[in-house]
Protein backbone atom coordinates (compact mmCIF):
# COMPACT_ATOMS: atom_id res chain seq x y z
CA UNK A 1 0.00 0.00 0.00
CA UNK A 2 1.47 3.63 -0.68
CA UNK A 3 1.94 5.82 2.06
CA UNK A 4 -0.23 9.60 1.78
CA UNK A 5 0.82 12.14 4.38
CA UNK A 6 -0.80 15.97 4.22
CA UNK A 7 -1.02 18.84 6.59
CA UNK A 8 -3.20 21.45 7.61
CA UNK A 9 -2.62 24.65 9.18
CA UNK A 10 -5.00 25.32 12.65
CA UNK A 11 -5.69 28.83 11.69
CA UNK A 12 -9.62 29.67 11.73
CA UNK A 13 -12.26 27.02 10.63
CA UNK A 14 -11.83 24.66 7.26
CA UNK A 15 -13.44 26.08 4.45
CA UNK A 16 -14.73 25.09 0.84
CA UNK A 17 -11.24 25.63 -0.43
CA UNK A 18 -9.52 22.99 2.21
CA UNK A 19 -12.49 20.04 1.82
CA UNK A 20 -12.43 20.20 -2.59
CA UNK A 21 -8.74 20.49 -2.87
CA UNK A 22 -7.29 18.32 -0.18
CA UNK A 23 -9.21 16.84 2.61
CA UNK A 24 -11.96 15.25 1.00
CA UNK A 25 -9.39 13.23 -1.41
CA UNK A 26 -7.69 12.48 2.25
CA UNK A 27 -11.08 10.68 3.43
CA UNK A 28 -12.03 9.16 0.13
CA UNK A 29 -8.70 7.17 -0.37
CA UNK A 30 -8.58 5.70 3.31
CA UNK A 31 -8.43 2.03 3.54
CA UNK A 32 -6.62 1.93 -0.41
CA UNK A 33 -3.33 3.51 1.47
CA UNK A 34 -1.77 4.19 4.67
CA UNK A 35 -2.87 7.91 5.54
CA UNK A 36 -0.83 10.26 8.36
CA UNK A 37 -2.91 13.35 8.34
CA UNK A 38 -1.10 16.24 10.44
CA UNK A 39 -2.34 19.53 12.00
CA UNK A 40 0.74 21.80 11.61
CA UNK A 41 0.41 23.70 14.57
CA UNK A 42 3.97 24.61 14.43
CA UNK A 43 3.61 25.84 11.22
CA UNK A 44 0.82 28.41 12.37
CA UNK A 45 3.40 30.36 14.75
CA UNK A 46 5.14 31.43 11.91
CA UNK A 47 3.32 34.38 12.03
CA UNK A 48 2.02 35.91 15.47
CA UNK A 49 -0.15 34.21 16.98
CA UNK A 50 -2.30 35.16 20.65
CA UNK A 51 -1.42 33.08 23.63
CA UNK A 52 -3.63 30.07 23.52
CA UNK A 53 -5.18 30.53 20.18
CA UNK A 54 -3.18 27.84 18.27
CA UNK A 55 -3.40 24.83 20.76
CA UNK A 56 -7.73 25.56 20.64
CA UNK A 57 -7.52 25.78 16.86
CA UNK A 58 -5.81 22.44 17.11
CA UNK A 59 -8.82 20.37 18.88
CA UNK A 60 -11.61 22.81 16.99
CA UNK A 61 -10.09 21.32 13.67
CA UNK A 62 -9.79 18.16 14.42
CA UNK A 63 -12.98 18.07 15.37
CA UNK A 64 -13.71 19.19 11.88
CA UNK A 65 -11.69 16.68 10.25
CA UNK A 66 -13.06 13.85 11.72
CA UNK A 67 -16.31 15.08 11.01
CA UNK A 68 -15.31 15.32 7.69
CA UNK A 69 -14.74 11.42 7.59
CA UNK A 70 -10.95 10.82 8.68
CA UNK A 71 -11.79 8.06 10.67
CA UNK A 72 -9.16 7.22 13.24
CA UNK A 73 -9.06 3.66 13.23
CA UNK A 74 -8.07 4.11 9.68
CA UNK A 75 -5.97 7.08 9.37
CA UNK A 76 -3.03 8.54 11.71
CA UNK A 77 -4.76 12.09 13.08
CA UNK A 78 -2.07 13.94 14.97
CA UNK A 79 -0.58 16.96 16.07
CA UNK A 80 2.50 18.11 14.54
CA UNK A 81 4.14 19.35 17.90
CA UNK A 82 3.47 16.28 19.94
CA UNK A 83 6.04 14.68 17.41
CA UNK A 84 8.95 16.37 18.24
CA UNK A 85 10.72 14.60 15.58
CA UNK A 86 9.13 16.95 12.97
CA UNK A 87 10.95 19.98 14.31
CA UNK A 88 14.26 17.97 14.92
CA UNK A 89 14.17 16.77 10.68
CA UNK A 90 12.78 20.33 10.15
CA UNK A 91 16.57 21.71 11.40
CA UNK A 92 18.73 18.83 9.27
CA UNK A 93 16.47 19.66 6.18
CA UNK A 94 16.63 23.43 6.74
CA UNK A 95 20.52 23.15 6.21
CA UNK A 96 19.85 20.78 3.28
CA UNK A 97 17.94 23.85 1.19
CA UNK A 98 19.05 26.75 -0.51
CA UNK A 99 18.19 30.11 0.30
CA UNK A 100 17.50 30.91 -3.26
CA UNK A 101 14.89 28.61 -3.17
CA UNK A 102 13.43 29.66 -0.18
CA UNK A 103 13.34 33.42 -1.73
CA UNK A 104 11.55 31.76 -4.76
CA UNK A 105 8.05 30.87 -2.89
CA UNK A 106 5.78 32.25 -3.76
CA UNK A 107 3.89 31.04 -0.45
CA UNK A 108 6.16 33.56 1.18
CA UNK A 109 6.02 36.36 -0.89
CA UNK A 110 2.54 36.67 -0.49
CA UNK A 111 2.30 36.14 2.96
CA UNK A 112 5.41 38.00 3.71
CA UNK A 113 3.54 41.44 1.80
CA UNK A 114 0.66 40.61 4.40
CA UNK A 115 3.09 41.13 7.62
CA UNK A 116 3.72 44.71 8.13
CA UNK A 117 5.42 45.00 11.40
CA UNK A 118 7.37 41.55 11.54
CA UNK A 119 8.30 38.85 9.30
CA UNK A 120 9.62 35.82 11.26
CA UNK A 121 12.57 34.19 9.67
CA UNK A 122 10.15 30.57 10.35
CA UNK A 123 7.86 32.09 7.71
CA UNK A 124 11.21 32.10 5.34
CA UNK A 125 12.02 28.52 5.94
CA UNK A 126 8.53 27.05 6.32
CA UNK A 127 8.74 24.75 3.24
CA UNK A 128 12.02 22.74 4.65
CA UNK A 129 9.61 21.69 8.10
CA UNK A 130 7.13 20.90 5.44
CA UNK A 131 10.05 18.66 3.89
CA UNK A 132 10.78 17.27 6.99
CA UNK A 133 6.58 16.30 8.01
CA UNK A 134 6.65 14.56 4.30
CA UNK A 135 9.64 12.86 4.56
CA UNK A 136 9.61 11.46 8.10
CA UNK A 137 6.67 9.25 6.73
CA UNK A 138 8.44 7.63 3.75
CA UNK A 139 5.87 9.28 1.69
CA UNK A 140 4.36 8.29 -1.70
CA UNK A 141 1.54 10.73 -2.44
CA UNK A 142 1.22 14.48 -0.68
CA UNK A 143 -2.47 15.33 -1.91
CA UNK A 144 -2.82 18.75 -1.33
CA UNK A 145 -4.33 21.98 -3.55
CA UNK A 146 -2.69 23.12 -6.28
CA UNK A 147 -1.30 25.88 -4.07
CA UNK A 148 0.58 23.16 -2.42
CA UNK A 149 3.01 22.29 -5.11
CA UNK A 150 5.86 24.12 -4.97
CA UNK A 151 6.24 23.53 -1.52
CA UNK A 152 6.33 19.52 -2.71
CA UNK A 153 8.57 20.12 -5.85
CA UNK A 154 10.77 21.22 -3.18
CA UNK A 155 10.50 18.53 -0.63
CA UNK A 156 11.37 16.16 -3.90
CA UNK A 157 14.43 18.57 -4.65
CA UNK A 158 15.23 18.39 -1.01
CA UNK A 159 15.27 14.83 -0.52
CA UNK A 160 16.97 13.68 -3.70
CA UNK A 161 19.89 16.23 -2.57
CA UNK A 162 20.07 14.74 0.99
CA UNK A 163 20.11 11.08 -0.46
CA UNK A 164 22.89 11.97 -2.23
CA UNK A 165 25.26 13.93 -0.06
CA UNK A 166 24.40 11.18 2.46
CA UNK A 167 23.19 8.19 0.90
CA UNK A 168 19.87 6.77 0.51
CA UNK A 169 17.46 8.33 3.18
CA UNK A 170 14.19 9.31 2.50
CA UNK A 171 11.85 8.44 -0.41
CA UNK A 172 11.02 11.17 -2.81
CA UNK A 173 7.14 12.04 -2.91
CA UNK A 174 4.63 13.19 -5.33
CA UNK A 175 1.81 15.74 -5.07
CA UNK A 176 -1.93 14.62 -5.96
CA UNK A 177 -4.40 17.25 -6.94
CA UNK A 178 -8.07 16.78 -7.97
CA UNK A 179 -9.25 17.10 -11.63
CA UNK A 180 -11.82 19.80 -10.41
CA UNK A 181 -11.54 21.39 -6.59
CA UNK A 182 -7.43 22.06 -6.80
CA UNK A 183 -8.14 25.94 -6.88
CA UNK A 184 -11.16 27.25 -5.21
CA UNK A 185 -11.91 30.53 -5.85
CA UNK A 186 -13.07 33.55 -3.22
CA UNK A 187 -16.43 34.26 -4.30
CA UNK A 188 -15.92 37.95 -4.15
CA UNK A 189 -12.58 38.28 -5.83
CA UNK A 190 -12.71 34.90 -7.93
CA UNK A 191 -8.79 35.78 -9.20
CA UNK A 192 -7.45 35.31 -5.93
CA UNK A 193 -7.70 31.97 -3.91
CA UNK A 194 -10.53 30.86 -1.60
CA UNK A 195 -8.73 31.61 1.70
CA UNK A 196 -9.06 32.26 5.69
CA UNK A 197 -7.40 34.99 5.57
CA UNK A 198 -9.64 37.22 2.35
CA UNK A 199 -10.51 40.49 2.79
CA UNK A 200 -14.37 39.43 3.13
CA UNK A 201 -16.14 36.98 5.01
CA UNK A 202 -18.96 36.84 1.74
CA UNK A 203 -16.02 35.14 -0.27
CA UNK A 204 -15.18 32.45 1.45
CA UNK A 205 -17.37 29.24 2.66
CA UNK A 206 -16.60 27.59 6.21
CA UNK A 207 -17.94 24.37 6.65
CA UNK A 208 -19.00 24.81 9.56
CA UNK A 209 -20.84 28.13 9.13
CA UNK A 210 -25.23 28.19 9.07
CA UNK A 211 -26.41 27.10 5.54
CA UNK A 212 -28.32 29.32 4.76
CA UNK A 213 -25.69 31.78 4.31
CA UNK A 214 -23.67 29.60 2.38
CA UNK A 215 -26.23 28.98 -0.14
CA UNK A 216 -26.82 33.10 0.21
CA UNK A 217 -23.06 33.79 -0.55
CA UNK A 218 -23.26 31.74 -3.63
CA UNK A 219 -25.76 33.20 -5.17
CA UNK A 220 -24.21 36.59 -4.68
CA UNK A 221 -21.16 35.06 -5.98
CA UNK A 222 -19.24 37.83 -8.81
CA UNK A 223 -19.84 36.44 -11.93
CA UNK A 224 -19.00 38.84 -15.27
CA UNK A 225 -21.35 41.22 -16.93
CA UNK A 226 -21.58 38.51 -20.20
CA UNK A 227 -24.56 35.92 -20.06
CA UNK A 228 -23.01 33.12 -21.64
CA UNK A 229 -21.76 30.14 -19.34
CA UNK A 230 -18.39 29.26 -20.65
CA UNK A 231 -15.76 27.57 -18.33
CA UNK A 232 -12.91 30.05 -19.08
CA UNK A 233 -10.72 30.52 -15.76
CA UNK A 234 -8.64 33.08 -18.18
CA UNK A 235 -11.72 35.15 -19.07
CA UNK A 236 -14.74 34.29 -17.03
CA UNK A 237 -12.76 33.51 -13.62
CA UNK A 238 -16.09 33.70 -11.44
CA UNK A 239 -18.36 31.55 -13.44
CA UNK A 240 -15.26 29.02 -14.23
CA UNK A 241 -15.08 28.84 -10.38
CA UNK A 242 -18.64 28.61 -9.87
CA UNK A 243 -18.39 25.97 -12.45
CA UNK A 244 -15.58 24.06 -10.69
CA UNK A 245 -17.03 24.02 -7.42
CA UNK A 246 -20.25 22.55 -8.81
CA UNK A 247 -17.97 19.95 -10.87
CA UNK A 248 -16.06 18.77 -7.19
CA UNK A 249 -19.10 19.15 -5.46
CA UNK A 250 -21.01 16.44 -8.10
CA UNK A 251 -18.01 14.15 -9.67
CA UNK A 252 -18.69 16.17 -13.04
CA UNK A 253 -16.20 17.62 -15.34
CA UNK A 254 -16.29 21.77 -15.33
CA UNK A 255 -16.18 21.99 -18.76
CA UNK A 256 -18.81 19.43 -19.54
CA UNK A 257 -21.23 21.21 -17.14
CA UNK A 258 -21.20 24.37 -18.62
CA UNK A 259 -22.66 23.11 -21.69
CA UNK A 260 -25.62 21.99 -19.54
CA UNK A 261 -26.51 26.43 -18.49
CA UNK A 262 -27.61 29.17 -20.51
CA UNK A 263 -28.20 31.62 -17.36
CA UNK A 264 -25.70 32.23 -14.33
CA UNK A 265 -29.22 32.00 -11.85
CA UNK A 266 -30.03 28.43 -12.28
CA UNK A 267 -26.15 27.45 -12.28
CA UNK A 268 -25.47 29.09 -9.04
CA UNK A 269 -28.98 27.22 -7.42
CA UNK A 270 -27.87 24.15 -8.61
CA UNK A 271 -24.16 24.99 -7.05
CA UNK A 272 -25.58 26.10 -4.00
CA UNK A 273 -27.97 22.85 -3.98
CA UNK A 274 -24.63 20.99 -4.08
CA UNK A 275 -22.35 22.27 -1.72
CA UNK A 276 -25.13 22.30 1.18
CA UNK A 277 -25.76 18.62 0.34
CA UNK A 278 -22.45 18.58 0.29
CA UNK A 279 -21.93 19.93 3.84
CA UNK A 280 -25.26 18.90 5.48
CA UNK A 281 -23.95 15.32 6.05
CA UNK A 282 -20.41 17.20 7.75
CA UNK A 283 -22.36 19.78 10.08
CA UNK A 284 -24.14 16.52 11.69
CA UNK A 285 -21.38 14.75 12.70
CA UNK A 286 -19.76 17.91 13.62
CA UNK A 287 -22.43 18.08 16.39
CA UNK A 288 -22.43 14.95 17.63
CA UNK A 289 -18.89 15.51 17.77
CA UNK A 290 -19.20 19.04 19.72
CA UNK A 291 -21.08 16.48 22.55
CA UNK A 292 -18.52 13.98 22.21
CA UNK A 293 -14.85 16.08 22.67
CA UNK A 294 -13.01 12.91 24.70
CA UNK A 295 -13.42 10.88 21.30
CA UNK A 296 -11.35 13.71 19.58
CA UNK A 297 -8.74 13.57 22.22
CA UNK A 298 -8.43 10.03 22.00
CA UNK A 299 -7.86 10.04 18.57
CA UNK A 300 -5.25 12.64 18.94
CA UNK A 301 -3.53 10.69 21.93
CA UNK A 302 -3.45 7.24 19.64
CA UNK A 303 -2.53 9.42 16.60
CA UNK A 304 0.36 10.67 17.86
CA UNK A 305 1.58 7.57 19.17
CA UNK A 306 1.60 5.69 16.09
CA UNK A 307 2.93 8.84 13.89
CA UNK A 308 6.19 8.47 16.50
CA UNK A 309 7.40 5.00 15.85
CA UNK A 310 7.61 5.80 12.46
CA UNK A 311 8.86 9.20 12.41
CA UNK A 312 11.20 8.33 15.07
CA UNK A 313 12.86 5.47 12.71
CA UNK A 314 12.96 7.41 9.80
CA UNK A 315 14.58 10.27 12.26
CA UNK A 316 17.11 8.13 13.07
CA UNK A 317 18.02 6.87 9.76
CA UNK A 318 18.57 10.56 8.88
CA UNK A 319 21.05 11.29 11.92
CA UNK A 320 22.99 7.81 11.25
CA UNK A 321 23.71 8.25 7.36
CA UNK A 322 24.96 12.12 8.37
CA UNK A 323 26.74 10.72 11.21
CA UNK A 324 25.88 12.42 13.92
CA UNK A 325 28.26 10.96 17.50
CA UNK A 326 25.41 8.96 18.90
CA UNK A 327 24.64 9.13 22.68
CA UNK A 328 26.03 6.98 25.07
P1 LIG B 1 -3.24 25.13 4.31
O1 LIG B 1 -3.49 24.93 5.78
O2 LIG B 1 -3.21 26.51 3.80
O3 LIG B 1 -4.31 24.32 3.46
C1 LIG B 1 -4.62 22.96 3.70
C2 LIG B 1 -4.91 22.26 2.36
O4 LIG B 1 -6.00 22.91 1.71
C3 LIG B 1 -5.62 23.26 0.39
N1 LIG B 1 -6.27 24.54 0.01
C4 LIG B 1 -7.00 24.72 -1.09
N2 LIG B 1 -7.34 23.88 -2.09
C5 LIG B 1 -8.13 24.38 -3.08
N3 LIG B 1 -8.57 25.66 -3.10
C6 LIG B 1 -8.25 26.53 -2.13
N4 LIG B 1 -8.71 27.78 -2.16
C7 LIG B 1 -7.43 26.08 -1.06
N5 LIG B 1 -6.93 26.67 0.06
C8 LIG B 1 -6.22 25.71 0.70
C9 LIG B 1 -4.11 23.43 0.44
O5 LIG B 1 -3.52 23.29 -0.83
C10 LIG B 1 -3.72 22.33 1.40
O6 LIG B 1 -3.62 21.09 0.72
N6 LIG B 1 1.73 24.43 3.98
C11 LIG B 1 0.44 23.77 4.09
C12 LIG B 1 0.32 22.87 5.29
C13 LIG B 1 1.35 21.80 5.37
C14 LIG B 1 1.44 20.65 4.56
C15 LIG B 1 2.55 19.90 5.06
C16 LIG B 1 0.71 20.18 3.46
C17 LIG B 1 2.36 21.73 6.29
N7 LIG B 1 3.09 20.59 6.12
C18 LIG B 1 2.93 18.71 4.47
C19 LIG B 1 1.09 18.99 2.88
C20 LIG B 1 2.20 18.26 3.39
C21 LIG B 1 -0.66 24.84 4.20
O7 LIG B 1 -0.41 25.94 4.63
O8 LIG B 1 -1.91 24.36 3.91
Amino acid sequence: MSTVFSGIQPTGGLHLGNLLGAVRNWVDNQGDTVGFFCIVDLHALTVPKEPGEVGKGSIELARELLACGLDPTESTLFIQSHVPEHAQMGWLLQCNTGFGELNRMTQFKDKSAKQKDFVSSGLFSYPSLQAADILLYDTNQVPVGADQRQHIELTRDIAVRFNSRYGETFVVPEAVSPAAGARVMDLQNPTDKMSKSAATESGTIYLAEDLSKTAKKIKRAVTDSEVEVRYDPEAKPGVANLLGILGAATDRDPAALADEYSQYGPLKSDTADAVVTLLEPIQERLSELQQDPDSVTAALITGARKASTTAQATYQRAVQNIGLTPPG
